[in-house]
């Protein structure tokens, strides 16, 4: 039996995030410049994206850039933002090919305007389709997704447009990036780094953490499939005890 056959099907996560880790490591192993690493990464991109849409995942989120990944050296900064470009023109295709939905949350209008304007026309290429939803989190960070939403919150408040009391956990779902996304049930860590570093912290509540030591280039779809399969056989209870759930 394959690893793949393992999978139950009608157990899948409904949301995945992935935070793809390791591509500096995985460059320097070989004797290379951290950009190799980061190339390399976009095929472990392309091998997830395909198996996701393959098992029938229906909420992938990718962690591709975050708000601190500016402070990298310019000439990383300028290297990640024109592999962007070139991925999203070449993965084009696939996206059409297996019906998937791209999106991109984060804080999008610091991105380079040549970037910002293949990702709209991509995510505007692809809006209807409907088997899977691509989410790039793209200048991302997690706290500042908070502060804009509290701050939203307030406005709406003061201007009497909601109630105070009206305030509830669903009002602060509908004011982050991922307002049309489910809560995550599976978050994977690659390069052996046990962080969440700034990601979705509100939507992991009560995902299930997995860690691997594998480098994120070295990523492929049977290491997915062990992910998944080591997600499929944990308890989730919830809050609740073993019993109330069996
Ligand atoms: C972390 O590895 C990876 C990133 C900061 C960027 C992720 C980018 C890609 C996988 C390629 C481009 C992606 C898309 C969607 C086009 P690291 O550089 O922090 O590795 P290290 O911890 O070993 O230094």
């Amino acid at each position: 039996m394959s690893l793949e056959d393992k999978i139950q099907k009608d157990f899948l996560p409904k949301h995945l995030a992935v935070i793809m880790d390791g591509n500096g490591r995985w460059a320097k192993q070989k004797g290379k410049l951290r950009v190799f690493g980061h190339e390399n990464g976009t095929k472990a991109v392309r091998q997830t994206v395909e198996a996701c849409a393959e098992l029938g995942i229906e909420n992938l989120t990718l962690y591709a850039f975050s708000t601190e990944n500016w402070n990298r050296p310019k000439l990383e900064v300028d290297a990640l933002m024109k592999l962007l470009v070139s991925s999203l023109r070449k993965e084009l295709n696939l996206l059409q090919e297996n019906n998937i939905r791209l999106q991109a949350i984060g804080a999008l209008d610091s991105l380079p305007k040549k970037a910002k304007k293949e990702l709209f026309e991509v995510i505007e290429k692809t809006k209807d389709n409907a088997r899977m939803t691509l989410t790039l989190a793209l200048s991302y960070g997690s706290r500042e997704e908070l502060k804009n939403a509290v701050k939203e919150i307030c406005y709406k408040v003061k201007n009497n447009i909601i109630s105070l009391e009206s305030i509830d956990e669903s009002i602060i779902n509908e004011h982050l990036y991922t307002q049309n996304l489910p809560d995550v049930d599976l978050l994977i860590r690659t390069s052996g780094e046990h962080r969440i570093s700034n990601f979705l912290l509100w939507q992991i509540a009560y995902a299930e953490l997995y860690f691997t030591n594998v480098l994120w280039p070295d990523f492929s779809k049977e290491h997915l499939y062990e992910a998944l399969i080591n997600y499929q056989n944990r308890e989730r209870r919830f809050g609740k005890t073993s019993e109330q759930i069996n």
